[in-house]
């Protein structure tokens, strides 16, 4: 779906960003991908889903006490 009308910007392209950038706050999203930096409206939506998408990459992280064994 569309986060940022403005610049064209998907939660697809945000979750990209996150895994492959390590992107982690509404600032470095905007350098990167200019999310609200126009109309601002998409600022909300935007924070929902780095939120979201950060939670499933710090979920997937193996288990430090697992990697020692
Ligand atoms: Fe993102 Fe306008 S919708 S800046």
């Amino acid at each position: 779906m569309y986060v940022c009308l403005c610049h064209s910007v998907t939660d697809t392209d945000i979750r990209r960003l996150v895994r492959t950038e390590g992107v982690c706050t509404l600032r470095e999203l905007s350098r990167e991908l200019g999310v609200a930096t126009q109309c601002g409206k998409c600022g909300r939506c935007a924070k929902e889903v780095l939120r979201e998408a950060v939670d499933e990459v710090r979920n997937e992280m193996p288990c430090p006490g697992l990697m020692a064994a």
